[in-house]
């Protein structure tokens, strides 16, 4: 576990790209529901024999209740919805062209950076944290430092879900040995990794991009700030959330064929979890995270105005600020965007903390909590000065 409380470092600016296509609940059940009666009728016969089992379908009233979720944001809704494809259609770009990861972020990068009036010669480098990287190398964070023209140096990390807030702890670190802003984003396409014709867990994600900016608290702000007055980092090994997609996978297959994504039965090279052990797993782990981390910096459970939380999950949310505060927390105090944005892996509590802090005067303090697969969770504590 790692821990800082210091205020030299603040963060001035966040930005958020939002793609053009939602998909409600009702139009991803009644897909998957199409795909089910397909299969069964294509398999009826092995299905009366009690050869197969038939596939159940999906509810969109299960969906809501027991995630909260209502809808989600996706790069590309034909393709999922499509019951002969049920995988976003994504065209492979040509090297010399923006990668789609790299673009989105470089959206939410630009919203930030005219959110605080600063030019890509005021950032001395860029950190890409997400789940999923688009390639292995280059780096993303150096196409997107390219793109938007930043000097200096860019970097990818990814701690899943918790991506953000180790990106801020380690721009942090960045920032104490020299650097005076860093950019982060959090790019993510979850809706690419997620099995559209598993009824356990094809509604959970959507695709978004976030961006924060840190800088060194040395002088007058230059408009909003959030000065940070902690940060605290817990990682402990969990096979409860997996995707084994990787670069080793076209060696790995018995039959020596290389993997498809599409029609590959080898399913967790997509995302799979154990939804109840996680929920079970997580919600003492980010609780006490939190609670310890609050005492460490001094700061009373009730001074807190918000809790930025990861969106996973909506009664997971409420179970740790229930926790955390001793009673229940109401959608002031833990902002929702799952129920329009699913989850969003690393992006869920920055666009929580992006959208719900109009309110916030000088002094107020807030909890950006980001947690999943590792498992992962990291809390900052921030204090709005300005
Ligand atoms: N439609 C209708 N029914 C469904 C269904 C669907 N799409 N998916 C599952 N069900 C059924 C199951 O078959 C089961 O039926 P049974 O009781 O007859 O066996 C029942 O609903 C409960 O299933 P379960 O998987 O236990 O649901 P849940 O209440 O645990 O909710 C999650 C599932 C995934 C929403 C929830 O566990 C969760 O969000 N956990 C946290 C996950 C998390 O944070 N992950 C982080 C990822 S980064």
């Amino acid at each position: 576990m790692t821990e800082t409380a210091n205020a030299d470092v603040r963060i001035v600016a966040t930005g958020l790209y939002t793609p053009p296509n939602a998909i409600s609940n009702e139009e991803l059940v009644s897909a998957f529901n199409q795909y089910v009666d397909k299969y069964n009728d294509a398999n009826a016969e092995a299905i009366a024999k009690g050869a197969l089992e038939p596939l159940q379908k999906s509810s969109a009233e299960f969906v809501e209740k027991a995630s909260g979720i209502k809808s989600r944001y996706a790069i590309d809704r034909e393709g999922i919805l499509d019951i002969s494809r049920m995988a976003p259609r994504i065209p492979a770009r040509p090297n010399d062209q923006l990668a789609l990861l790299a673009e989105i972020a470089v959206f939410a990068a630009r919203d930030a950076m005219r959110a605080a009036d600063l030019k890509p010669a005021d950032i001395d480098g860029v950190i890409c944290a997400a789940s999923n990287m688009q390639r292995g190398y280059p780096a993303v964070a150096v196409e997107i430092q390219d793109a938007l023209g930043i000097e200096g140096y860019g970097f990818d990390m990814n701690v899943a879900c918790a991506s953000a807030a180790f990106g801020i702890e380690t721009a942090l670190g960045l920032i104490r040995t020299g650097a005076r802003r860093i950019l982060m984003v959090n790019p993510e396409i979850c809706t690419a990794h997620l099995n559209f014709r598993d009824r356990d867990s094809h509604f959970i994600f959507g695709d978004v991009a976030t961006a924060v900016i840190l800088e060194r608290a040395d002088g007058p702000a230059g408009g909003e700030a959030w000065e940070i007055l902690g940060t605290k980092l817990l990682t402990k090994f969990s096979n409860n959330i997996r995707n084994n997609f990787g670069f080793l996978n076209h060696c790995e297959r018995e039959d020596g064929a290389a993997p498809d994504a599409q029609n590959d039965p080898h399913t967790d090279k997509l995302f799979i979890q154990e939804g109840r052990k996680v929920f079970k797993e997580v919600v003492p782990m980010v609780s006490e995270l939190i609670s310890g981390h609050l005492a460490t910096v001094g700061v009373a459970p009730d001074a807190v105005k918000r809790f930025w939380l990861h969106q996973a999950n909506l009664a997971m949310n409420e179970f740790i600020a229930r926790k955390v505060l001793s009673r229940d927390a109401d959608r002031t105090e833990a902002p929702v965007v799952l129920d329009e944005y699913a989850n969003t892996s690393s992006a869920g509590s920055i666009i929580a903390f992006h959208k719900h802090r109009g309110d916030f005067a000088a002094g107020d303090i807030g909890v950006i909590c980001a947690f999943g697969a590792g498992y992962s969770a990291g809390s900052v504590i921030v204090r709005k000065t300005a």
